[in-house]
């Protein structure tokens, strides 16, 4: 099984809609049984709630359901996944900073628009303190990215749908 973690910084608005679309696509794909998914917070601000009002509205618009309950990243998570995708360049800091910190191993971690427009990505723009335009956008963002990211895992890992 691979396992894809996505990161942002509250884990209430851009991780937990890219999980959603991600999760979406995997079972499009019928590649549920080879990839799993899951998202988290750098802060813990939001742990145990439900995703920001606006992001549900948004997935609901675009056809999909977020059922996740906000979770801080954890040292586990080095170890449990083999992908970790940082939102933005201060999630990435974030998430190499405590990798540093508790002296994990990982050579995964990547920022989540570099599947979209190689390296040095630009940030997915955090849509919390704008307006609801601002969800939309994040969304068609993500959208791109993760079918670059999933064509990426099926040609590397030579996965064939079920
Ligand atoms: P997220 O957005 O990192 O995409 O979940 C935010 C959610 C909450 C806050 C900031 C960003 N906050 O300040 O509570």
């Amino acid at each position: 099984m691979i396992k894809v973690l996505f990161v942002c910084l509250g884990n209430i608005c851009r991780s937990p809609l890219a999980e959603a679309i991600f999760r979406k696509m995997v079972e499009e794909k019928g590649l549920t049984n080879k990839i799993s998914c899951d998202s988290c917070g750098t802060a813990d601000w939001h742990i145990g709630q439900t995703s920001d009002s606006r992001t549900l509205a948004n997935a609901a618009q675009n056809g999909m359901k977020i059922r996740h309950l906000g979770r801080q990243l954890a040292e586990e998570d080095f170890s449990s996944f083999d992908f970790i995708l940082a939102m933005d360049e201060s999630n990435y800091d974030d998430i190499l900073d405590l990798k540093d910190q508790i002296g994990a191993d990982h050579d995964r971690i990547f920022k989540m628009r570099e599947f979209e427009s190689g390296s040095p990505a630009p940030d997915v723009p955090d849509p919390y303190f704008g307006g609801k335009d601002g969800f939309q956008r994040v969304f068609d963002i993500l959208w791109r990215c993760n079918q670059h990211f999933l064509d990426y895992l099926v040609k590397e890992h030579q996965l064939q749908h079920v």
